[in-house]
């Protein structure tokens, strides 16, 4: 399977493979560090043609063979699922399971046993033996997402599996042997919540050997048009259908923001496809997304570079260098303001004017 088929059945392969099982081997010496990197242009197609997203392809490339443990950090929607999915597919022990668990999604009561299983009769409840995703996952990829939820007297627990590759069933004494390849997520800034003390710094340290930060959308908007003609191409294929985008919807897609990233974009190509006859229009865009055009007026973004008409008023051109600049800093304002050589005070001051006048929501 292509990568770029991988990508368009990947929810319903993720959520198949969800509690895959495997038998319990333990597979020695299977990744060499020193293997030639693999060049895969499939990889570069799914990914999309920016330097940001080059780069972060690259390191895919580099990382998946080897068994390096890797924390994937980006906002939500762009794509650390995918990419995790990706560095499985790209090992040699593709064929081995590949096993999701979201640590924010399971209650602290049962997450350890989620993790490391329980023997019959350990807790009040547990009426047969459970193999946990350490087991299930064993010779193959564990992708533990939303990492940072974790409760943090597991997160010790974590910490001890990753530096012994050992660990006990819950109401077991007996230690097992784990021979898996950790891939773990979060949408959060593991350095602010090791500051907030939701992270342990060690844990952190020890995931972060291979660090991958995935870009947001609208930091490689040169990748947009091509990914929602893909998205657009793969509801066509599935629909015997031959829709496409009329050229000014590409420029609207173009110049919003995409807070939600790959998988608002891809949710918007869905809706738009649905409600178009043959051409998708301005018309069959959220309103959202127009309205961010329309705000944008005579100054127009465009990856990193603002175009400023000739004509436009001072007051705009800072507004949207504003805008922009925040957006280049993902929303820390301290940063922000730094690079405009503004106080706190005063970026403050303009946002609160911005809000007021109907520019933000
Ligand atoms: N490079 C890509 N090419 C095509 N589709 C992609 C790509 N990356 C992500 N997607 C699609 O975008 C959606 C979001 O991807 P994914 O679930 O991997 O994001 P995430 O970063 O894990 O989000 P969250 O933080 O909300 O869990 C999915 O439907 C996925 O198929
Ligand atoms: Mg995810």
């Amino acid at each position: 399977m292509s990568l770029a088929e991988h990508v368009c059945s990947s929810d319903s392969f993720l959520e198949r493979n969800e509690l895959q099982t495997s038998s319990p081997q333990v597979l020695h010496n299977r990744r060499s560090t020193d293997q030639p990197v693999r060049r895969d242009s499939t990889l570069e197609f799914m990914l999309g043609s920016s330097v940001a997203i080059q780069s972060v392809a690259d390191q895919i490339r580099r990382v998946a063979p080897t068994s390096a443990t890797v924390l994937i950090t980006g906002e939500s929607g762009t794509g650390k699922e995918v990419t995790a999915r990706a560095i499985h597919d790209h090992s040699d022990w593709k064929d081995r399971p590949f096993i999701a668990v979201n640590c924010g999604a399971i209650s602290p009561t049962l997450i350890e046993s989620e993790l490391f299983g329980h023997e019959k009769g350990s807790f009040t409840g547990a009426v047969r033996a459970h193999r946990g995703v350490f087991e299930q996952a064993d010779g193959g990829t564990l992708f533990l997402d939303e990492v940072t939820e974790m409760p943090l007297e597991l997160q010790v627990k974590l910490l001890r599996v990753l530096e012994t590759r050992t660990f006990v069933r819950v109401g077991s004494d007996r230690e097992q042997t784990s021979d898996v390849r950790i891939v773990a997520a979060t949408n959060r800034c593991p350095e602010e919540e090791v500051e907030a003390g939701t992270l342990r710094c060690d844990l952190m340290y020890r995931l972060r050997v291979f660090p991958i930060d995935l870009p947001a959308l609208r930091e490689r908007r040169e990748d947009i048009a091509g990914l929602a003609q893909h998205f657009l191409d793969s509801l066509n294929a599935a629909d015997h259908t031959s829709k496409s985008f009329s050229p000014g919807v590409i420029t609207l897609m173009e110049n919003y923001a995409w807070p939600g990233n790959i998988r608002e974009l891809k949710n918007v190509v869905q809706r738009a496809y649905i409600m178009s006859d043959k051409v998708i229009t301005e018309r069959d865009l959220p309103e959202e997304v127009v309205r961010a055009e329309q705000r944008s007026g005579s100054v127009r973004q465009k990856g990193g570079t603002l175009t400023v008409e000739v004509g436009t008023s001072v007051a705009e051109v800072e507004r949207n260098l504003i805008f922009a600049t925040l957006e280049h800093c993902k929303g820390r304002k301290e940063n922000a303001a730094n690079i405009l050589g503004l106080s706190m005070k005063t970026l403050y001051n303009r946002l609160r004017k911005y809000e007021e006048e109907g520019y933000l929501h």
